[in-house]
């Protein structure tokens, strides 16, 4: 090639730069996504795109000032394909806003975005389980659908007892038939201890939260469906102290250093002695579950030695602690779905 058809680099990046400048320029201004499509075939496009042309040009460039022309060309091509980018991009925000579509009234209040929070049963749950694994009890999860064995039988509860009658129990007659043993919801999240003593040997730290069913007409503080939190321990020599200073270790570190606890004489057939707790805690003593010594019958149930091991184990209303910490005064509040309340938790 002759030096006479050599073209100046300062030409040739003069162009380049104007290019560069003129796209910008038509994809701004670009006002439809059609109209930035044929800005983009004008500059970008294979064929007889602008910077096409200008390519064609780098042939006549010398061979010294070649490496910086190309350099620039591709500078400038990187720099109007991101302004084409950034025009689509634009554009698709002001078709959701409504600046596009004409159909979009921006006059119309929008809905306030509210953000979603944890039931405060879950929030409960989440707390207390956090609470006894700082005092090493692990979670375990049972069913809600049991059977007689492991909701009566297996802890000790006779066949004639009052507590397997009908109309203290959901039974499921469908289930029953189907499987042939009778199924019921449980009643109690005691049925976890069952099924953690026939997989696993002592020692023994576990809880188990849960929801457990039973007829009981609602009131203030009574619903048909609650959850229970399952505490059971076994060792050797666990005792009643044991059992006291968990419960009130527990009470402690969910209600405060105020709270007191006292365990009243009770009874429940899978444990001996067995015992109500109560807390002491803004004037007045609460109940908040059943607790007591593992009865020797049902390590038997389990095959553990009665003679070498002991174990407490207690069943505390979820939802009467979680009424007590947020001064909830009827139980049904928390199951009818009314976020004017929800949202205060
Ligand atoms: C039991 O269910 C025993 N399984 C507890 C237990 C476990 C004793 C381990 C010994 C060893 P109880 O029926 O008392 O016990 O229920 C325990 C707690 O559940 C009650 O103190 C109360 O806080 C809560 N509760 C009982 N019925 C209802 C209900 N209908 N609605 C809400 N909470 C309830």
């Amino acid at each position: 090639m002759s030096s006479g058809n050599l073209l100046s680099i300062d030409v040739f990046l003069g162009d380049l730069n104007r290019l560069l400048t003129n796209a910008e320029k038509a994809f701004g201004a670009a006002a439809t996504l059609d109209a930035l499509e044929e800005a983009r075939v004008e500059f970008l496009g294979a064929k007889s795109g602008q910077l096409k042309a200008i390519q064609k040009q780098l042939g006549q460039i010398s061979a010294q000032e070649k490496p910086v022309a190309g350099q620039n060309l591709n500078r400038v091509k990187d720099a109007i394909q991101a302004a084409f980018e950034a025009a689509k991009e634009r554009m698709s925000v002001e078709s959701i806003r409504g600046e596009v579509d004409p159909a979009f009234d921006r006059t119309v209040p929008g809905n306030p975005l509210r953000i979603g929070r944890l039931h405060p049963i879950t929030q409960t749950i989440e707390e207390l389980t956090d609470i006894m694994g700082r005092l090493g009890f692990t979670p375990a999860r049972g069913t809600e659908v049991e059977d007689e064995h492991h909701n009566f039988g297996a802890l000790n509860i006779p066949d004639d007892h009052p507590a397997r009658d009908p109309l203290e129990n959901f039974y499921l007659s469908l289930a029953s038939k189907r499987e042939g043993h009778t199924a019921l919801l449980r009643s109690q999240t005691s049925t976890v201890q069952i099924r953690i003593m026939e997989t696993t040997q002592p020692p023994i730290r576990v809880i188990s939260l849960g929801r457990v069913y039973r007829p009981d007409t609602a009131d203030p503080t009574h619903y048909p469906m609650f959850h229970q939190m399952e505490g059971l321990m076994v060792d050797r020599n666990v005792n009643l102290a044991t059992l006291k200073t968990v419960l009130q270790l527990f009470a402690t570190n969910y209600l405060g250093k105020s709270v007191s606890v006292r365990i009243r004489p009770s009874f429940f057939p899978f444990t001996e002695p067995s015992v109500e707790a109560d807390y002491f805690w803004n004037g007045r003593w609460t109940e908040f579950g059943g607790a007591g010594i593992v009865d020797p019958n049902v390590f038997r149930a389990v095959g553990y030695d009665p003679e070498v091991y002991t174990g407490f184990a207690f069943g505390l209303g979820v939802e009467r602690l979680c009424m007590i910490r947020h001064g909830i005064t009827d139980i049904r509040d928390m199951y009818t779905n009314d976020v004017r309340f929800l949202r205060q938790f």
